[in-house]
Parts: C-alpha cells; structure tokens; sequence
C-alpha cells in the first residue's frame, strides 16, 4: 500500500506585516529583506489565533477538499515547534475540533523539517496496513518564538498551517531519505517560552529563536541537492522525470541555489515566501496546498519534497500525484 495525497488545506493569520511594520522594529529596510530573503509579508497570527485553529482550519478545508468525513481520519500527525501549550497534543486539539473521533493523534517536533518527517511517518502506517487515512498537518505560530528586536531572525518567519489527507492506496509511489545531524544543532536553537526559565527572564535571548544564518543556508544549499540527487539516483530516476520541488521556503535564495546546482529548470521549483515568510513546518503544505487549488498538480506527475533545519536536519521524498 501507498499513502496518495487525496486533499490539502491551509490557513494563515489575517493579520499581515509587510516589511515596513518590521522597519519600525529594527534596523532594516523593504529592499534588504527583499534581496536577500526574498520576503515581502508575512502572516501573524493575533489573540485568539493559535497552532491548534490554525490547524484545525487547514485540516478542515483539506478534508473538504478530499471529500472525506472527519471520523474517517484514523491517524493525525501535526508538526510542529511551536504549539500554544505542551499538552494536549495540537494534534488532539484537531481531533476534538473536527470530531475526527476515530483518529490516533500525535505531534513531532522535527523543525522546518517537520511536515517531510510527518508525511514519512504517516506513510509507514499506511504502507504497513495499520492505518488508511491520515491528515498530515504542518502549523506553526512561530511569532511567539521570535525575538521581535533581533533583526536577523524576526524579517524571516511567519505563522500559518497547511494540512494534506493522505489515504492508502494499492498503487502509487512513495519514497525518502532523511538525515539529521545532532552535532550542529547549536545553529538553530529555542529553549522552550513555556519553560520557568521564560517566567523567571522573559526577555532571555536564548528563549526565543537564535539562529547562525550563514551555517544554515550553507547547509542548505549543499545538502538539500545532495538528499534529492541520492533519492533520485537510488530511484534510477532522473531530474527531468520531475514535475515539481517543493521545498520549504526558508530563504528564495536557497531555492535558486538549489535548483541551480541540480541543473533543473528553475520553473519547476515554485515559491510564495514572498508572501508568507518562513512557516518552518507549514511551509510546504501550505505550498503544496496553493499549488494544488491552483491547478498546477496532475495526477501521475512525479514531485519532490524537500525540507531542512533545526537538529539540524533534512531530508527529501519523492511522491507520484
Ligand atoms: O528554516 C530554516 C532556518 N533558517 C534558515 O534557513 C535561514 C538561512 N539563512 C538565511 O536565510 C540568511 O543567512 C539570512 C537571511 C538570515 C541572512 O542573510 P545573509 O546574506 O546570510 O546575511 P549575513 O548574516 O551574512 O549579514 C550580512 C550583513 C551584515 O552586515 P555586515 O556585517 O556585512 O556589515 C548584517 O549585520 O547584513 C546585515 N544584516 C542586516 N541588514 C539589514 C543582517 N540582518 C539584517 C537585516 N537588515 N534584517
């Protein structure tokens, strides 16, 4: 059995902070943000706005979007470094809103990488007969993790969450290769807000997100084409078989670079950071989601999945539509 995306979902913040609202909270500008991210806006979620709506709502439009009732669910995976609380789990938060009774429920915590791993591990309980249908939810108030004075993290990230349903079938493809490497992890760090340790200084830099941009985009950009050129190669499959690389949209720089060094058409590699930010672990079904409403998503086609950070660690899967 294969897991077969059979809808997607998403749900962002109404709330919008385009780069001069962030101009106005640290030393920056429109154009620098712009040239070396890539971003313009990004979504922020406001009071009443949380991981767990915020997923709820995508997993609502992407059951809708499959046809398929909330008690049909039997599995909800939710990545995430960012829920409202430490438990419950956003997952069963999702599960309580939608009714999806009959659903197992459960949150990974692994980064910008955490919709890749998500989609993985749902994709072993189907493969394996134990589950039939999963939604796969990536939601992220990352606002709350950001130092909002620290200028080279708080231009990159928004909030928002993405949702897919993905459901058993006998044919289909599914394949992955990740990696994490532990001995980095100090590049991309937050110890937890809801810690004593926020209590006791709330404004301890090391609260809030802390991040070696340059180790991280170095590491991007070299092991992101390495993880799909071996996918492909052990697949026996070649760049031009694939439709689409969906990537997290960490930084529009790194998406070029990366289609750059695997000599693919840079077409094929879609963003929309530009409007978004950095959702870590929304951003490529929210991505995908925005793909799929629009269209540009054919049934057979071959597309790549591609995430990389915090652990640090990354990954690709390649997956027939
Ligand atoms: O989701 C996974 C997690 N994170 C990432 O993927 C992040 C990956 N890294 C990046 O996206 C980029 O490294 C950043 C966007 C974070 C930074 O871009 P950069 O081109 O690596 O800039 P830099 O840190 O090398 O800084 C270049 C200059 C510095 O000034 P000097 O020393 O050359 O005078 C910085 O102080 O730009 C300055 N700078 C800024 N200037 C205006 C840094 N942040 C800003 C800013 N506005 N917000």
């Amino acid at each position: 059995m294969t897991g077969k995306i059979c809808g997607t979902g998403s749900c962002v913040p109404k709330g919008v902070w385009d780069n001069r609202k962030l101009m106005e909270l640290v030393d920056t500008s429109d154009q620098w943000i712009r040239e070396r991210t890539g971003v313009a806006r990004r979504h922020i979620a406001e009071k009443g706005e949380t991981t767990a709506s915020l997923a709820s709502q995508a997993a609502l439009f992407a059951l809708e979007n499959a046809g398929i009732k909330a008690e049909q669910v039997d599995l909800i995976i939710t990545a995430t470094v960012s829920p409202g609380e430490l438990m419950p789990s956003v997952s069963c938060l999702v599960q309580k809103k939608l009714g999806a009774v009959n659903a197992t429920c459960f949150d990974l915590n692994a980064a910008c990488t955490g919709f890749l791993f998500a989609l993985n591990t749902a994709q072993a309980y189907l493969a394996q007969g134990i589950y039939k249908t999963a939604l796969v939810i990536g939601a992220e108030v990352l606002s709350n993790l950001t130092n909002w004075k620290d200028r080279s993290t708080c231009i990159l990230f928004g909030d928002g969450a993405g949702a897919v349903v993905v459901s058993a079938q006998e044919t289909g493809k599914f394949v992955q290769i990740t990696h994490s490497v532990g001995e980095k992890g100090d590049v991309l760090t937050c110890t937890c807000r809801n810690q004593k340790i926020y209590e006791k200084r709330a404004d301890a830099p090391e609260t809030y997100m802390q991040m070696d941009g340059r180790e991280i985009f170095q590491f991007a950009v070299s092991r992101v084409p390495e993880a799909i050129e071996e996918l492909l190669k052990r697949e026996q499959m070649n760049i031009g078989q694939i439709a689409h690389f969906v990537l997290h949209q960490a930084n529009e720089r790194i998406v070029r670079s990366v289609a750059r060094r695997l000599n693919a058409e840079q077409d094929k590699f879609p963003t929309n950071m530009e409007e978004f930010g950095n959702t870590s672990s929304a951003s490529i079904p929210v991505l995908l989601d925005e793909l799929n409403r629009k269209g540009m998503l054919k049934r057979g086609e071959y597309i790549v999945f591609s995430g990389f950070g915090a652990g640090l660690s990354y990954g690709a899967s390649l997956m027939e539509w």
